[in-house]
């Protein structure tokens, strides 16, 4: 057992939930700073592939190797995993919303190591300067959707993992948060972003991968995916 010369790797990865195989040989390499569309259909398996390699125990994980920054992320505990620096910002935002933005941003540096100060934060996201005494469940979705991303960067992140952070949120709140992610990749964060937004997903990206009933059939550049309207129509539908 290697580690893979790329920041992050993950192969032969299978996933079930109970008796349900889910996650089916899945294996991808990511270079340090790249950001990577990880697309494909409804139930096709992209969430399940982001649990998978932040270590959660649902759907769990079988067989595989996950590797990151020469770290055996296949070893460990999700709470291990999130210590040496995977930060998935879930579908339902799991901010804590009877706490305040600050109070949110806080619990996030309970721990070492910490990533971006308070501050830094509140330079980036000058939203959540302006909210950052307003409880957290009071917030409008994007601005929930920022306090998320903004937690997970409050942790000294290695690697960044998005799903649907653009879901039911309306288009002028949706170029806000690209606005942001866009800055984060100029930072240099090695991001996954999951998006049924296609389109706005591969804009962001360096490259891209489709998942298809929990297998890669997918994985080139986003450009690749962009020119290509036989590939779009038949695996993303667009
Ligand atoms: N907790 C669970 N128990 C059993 N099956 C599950 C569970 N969660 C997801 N699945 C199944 O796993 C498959 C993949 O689901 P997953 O959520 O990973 O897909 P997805 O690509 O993220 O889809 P979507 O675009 O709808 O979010 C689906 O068939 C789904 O029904
Ligand atoms: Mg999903």
């Amino acid at each position: 057992m290697t580690a893979s010369k790329a920041y992050f790797s993950c192969s032969n990865m299978h996933s079930y939930y109970g008796e349900s195989y889910i996650v089916q040989g899945v294996g991808f390499e990511i270079q340090k700073g790249e950001i990577v569309a990880l697309l494909g259909r409804n139930g096709a398996g992209k969430t399940s592939t982001l649990r998978s390699i932040a270590r959660l125990d649902a759907p769990h994980l079988q067989r595989g190797e996950i590797w990151l920054d020469g770290q055996p992320l296949h070893t460990m505990s999700a709470y291990q995993a999130s210590r040496l620096g995977v930060g998935l910002v879930p579908e339902d935002r799991r901010i804590i919303p009877s706490l305040t933005v600050e109070e949110n941003l806080q619990l996030a540096q309970i721990e070492k190591p910490i990533g971006w100060s308070i501050e830094r934060i509140y330079e980036h996201f000058p939203r959540l300067a302006e909210r950052r005494k307003q409880e957290a469940v009071t917030m409008s979705g994007g601005e929930q959707q920022m306090l998320a991303v903004a937690r997970a960067l409050a942790r000294d992140v290695k690697l960044l993992l998005l799903d649907e952070p653009y879901e039911g949120l309306a288009p002028v709140i949706v170029r806000e948060i690209e606005k942001i992610l866009e800055e984060i990749k100029t930072l240099g964060f090695t991001t996954i972003i999951v998006e049924q937004n296609a389109i706005a997903a591969l804009h962001l990206s360096d490259r891209a991968l489709i998942l298809d009933m929990g297998e890669i059939v997918f994985d080139g550049t986003a450009k690749e995916v962009i020119d290509n309207a036989e590939l779009r129509q038949q695996y993303l539908a667009i």
